[in-house]
């Protein structure tokens, strides 16, 4: 199997650490959720993940192939998606051009492109029903789908994902857990932050924890779950 490989990994903003020695593994294909309160670094992590913050230490490799260092299009070529928290979605541009915008760093023929395109819809088809719509006017978890479909233009390797549910209705975030796991089903490897515990629990199959910039706890879900002072502490049980 292969793995996107964090190690030793140190990173901040200026002078301001934020993380410190994360080290874990996310299996390729498969999910990792990363759990963790407000301002534990999930995001820093992502981003740092993508190329957009330097660590200050330490080493990602996927597959085998360094990317520390790289420049943020490195890691795209690399064959990691960053759908950032918020989604960040073009307002006036259609939900199709927006999907489009996630193949702009493939050099790939337009019947190929079609294709993927095809996938996406194939997928989520709500998003092939607003596809000529302004995609800012979709519902949040519309936009999520399109966000996460703009990620599968990229052929990525590793889709990473922040905060997965946040604001969306629940039968919203089913939809998108049924669709995660088919793409992991499929042979992607994902990332994906989720301030809701009970969801990462559902949706991965390894869970990561972080608390002010450190990985407490990492493990399947299965045993991260069962851990009392685990589900004390997160799930709001005694
Ligand atoms: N651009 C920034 N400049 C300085 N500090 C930041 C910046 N962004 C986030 N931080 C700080 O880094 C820490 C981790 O933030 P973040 O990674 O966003 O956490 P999370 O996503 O887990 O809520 C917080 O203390 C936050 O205030
Ligand atoms: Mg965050």
């Amino acid at each position: 199997m292969t793995h996107l490989s964090i190690q030793n990994l140190s990173a901040g903003y200026g002078d301001v650490r934020v993380l410190y020695d994360v080290s874990f593994d996310v299996p390729i294909p498969g999910i990792t959720a990363v759990i963790g309160s407000n301002g534990a670094g999930k995001t820093t992590l992502l981003r740092t993940l993508s190329g957009l913050i330097r660590p200050t230490k330490g080493e990602i490799q996927l597959g085998g192939t360094r990317l520390h260092g790289l420049e943020p299009d490195g890691f795209v070529t690399a064959g990691i998606a960053h759908v950032p928290e918020g989604r960040r979605l073009f307002a006036g541009m259609t939900v199709e051009d927006n999907l489009l915008i996630g193949a702009f760093s493939r050099q790939a023929p337009k019947a190929e492109i079609s294709r993927d395109l095809e996938a996406v819809y194939s997928l989520f088809p709500k998003l092939h029903e607003r596809r000529r719509q302004d995609a800012i006017s979709m519902s949040g978890g519309e936009q999520q789908m399109c966000a996460i479909g703009r990620g599968m233009m990229a052929k990525p390797r590793v889709m990473m994902i922040d905060e997965l549910s946040l604001g969306l209705a629940p039968v919203m975030v089913d939809v998108l857990i049924a669709a995660l796991k088919q793409l992991a089903g499929n042979g992607l490897g994902l990332l994906v932050v989720e301030q809701d515990v009970a969801v990462a629990f559902d949706l991965a199959d390894q869970v990561v924890i972080v608390d002010r910039g450190r990985v407490t706890r990492a493990g399947t879900s299965q045993e991260v779950a069962a851990d009392p002072a685990i589900r004390n502490a997160y799930l709001g049980e005694i």
